[in-house]
């Protein structure tokens, strides 16, 4: 059976590590597609090498030519510039918007099937961006936002109540960016609420409140950081896990940038909810009932990814 094809737009250090991680998970062929001549060449022969002693075989493309792409299953978009300290993403928006024109005219020419994970930021509006250039149906083209939001939420909890992280489950949801919304009611620790740990006295709500700022400001922090670029650890290793939830049909159940028509009021946007990936891509928007505290800070980050989605129409007319 021929290997599935995965292709990362990008070669930068999120589409390195993409590459690295695919290879060592054995989930399919990799191309590494970058205008930068000589990077994705570079690291994907790199990466083949580590074959040998990592165990894992498969083939690493790195390449210039969108031509290259074709035919992929699952295309994962990294392309863009990452912001620098004092930035915020929604500084990025014009420049990554023209980049996002040319990857989605690429993708629609070449690999018009794939299932398309998009990381660029700011992420809400370039993933909306991104369908409307490939033209590729809504349930094949998601944002990568909750499941790392969650990641870092899921990390510092773990942290504070000195448990391992595989007994905390956390949602994060709205945009990935200021307003995002960390859900405590929805996180639990061994199946318990957050409120009700607060209640047992187990942490406090101040604490608690803390570590919700923390995980809203998780990306800053790693960027004031690294000084020279933002995260790529941890937003690669969740664009696999998406990857892999469609690759092979695992049915998970992933906060993601996902579009939304109907459920939470919504009349047709890319917002983060929690939804179903399996071999359908999105297959279903999961509608969470949420009290009034809830419901406000959602509609703010709603209302924030709604103004960067009119302002990419104001920057390009065909978006319009
Ligand atoms: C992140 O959350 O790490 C990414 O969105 C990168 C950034 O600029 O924060």
């Amino acid at each position: 059976m021929a290997r599935p094809k995965i292709a990362l737009i990008g070669a930068g250090q999120i589409g390195g590590t993409l590459a690295h991680l695919a290879a060592i998970k054995e989930l399919g062929d990799v191309v590494l597609f970058d205008i930068a001549e000589g990077t994705p060449q570079g690291k994907a022969l790199d990466i083949a090498e580590s074959g040998p002693s990592e165990g894992f075989d498969g083939s690493f493309k790195g390449t210039n030519d969108y031509a290259d792409i074709a035919g992929a299953d699952v295309c994962i978009v990294t392309a863009g510039v990452p912001r620098k300290p004092g930035m915020s993403r929604d500084d990025l928006l014009g420049i990554n918007l023209k980049v996002m024109k040319s990857v989605g005219e690429g993708i629609k020419a070449h690999a018009p099937n794939a299932f398309v994970i998009c990381i660029t930021n700011p992420l809400d509006a370039m993933v909306w961006a991104l369908r409307e250039f490939s033209g590729l149906p809504h349930e094949k083209v998601v944002g990568m936002a909750g499941v790392l939001d969650s990641a870092r939420f899921r990390h510092f909890l773990a942290e504070e109540f000195g448990v391992s992280m595989r007994d905390v489950t956390a949602f994060v949801l709205g945009g990935h960016g200021d307003t995002m919304v960390p859900l405590t009611r929805y996180s639990t620790v061994a199946g318990i609420p957050l409120p009700d740990l607060v209640k047992m006295g187990w942490t406090t709500q101040d604490k608690l409140d803390q570590i919700v700022q923390r995980t809203r400001d998780g990306g800053a922090e790693i960027v004031a950081l690294l000084k020279t670029g933002s995260a790529f650890y941890a937003p690669a290793t969740s664009a696999i896990e998406m990857a892999e939830a469609y690759l092979r049909d695992q049915k998970r159940v992933l906060p993601c940038a996902a579009y939304v028509k109907g459920a939470y009021g919504l009349d047709g946007m890319y917002v983060g909810v929690p939804t179903v990936i399996g071999a359908n891509g999105i297959e279903k928007v999961i509608e969470i009932e949420m009290n009034a505290d809830e419901q406000a800070m959602m509609q703010k980050s709603i209302d924030a990814v709604k103004g960067l989605v009119e302002a990419c129409k104001g920057i390009d007319s065909s978006l319009s």
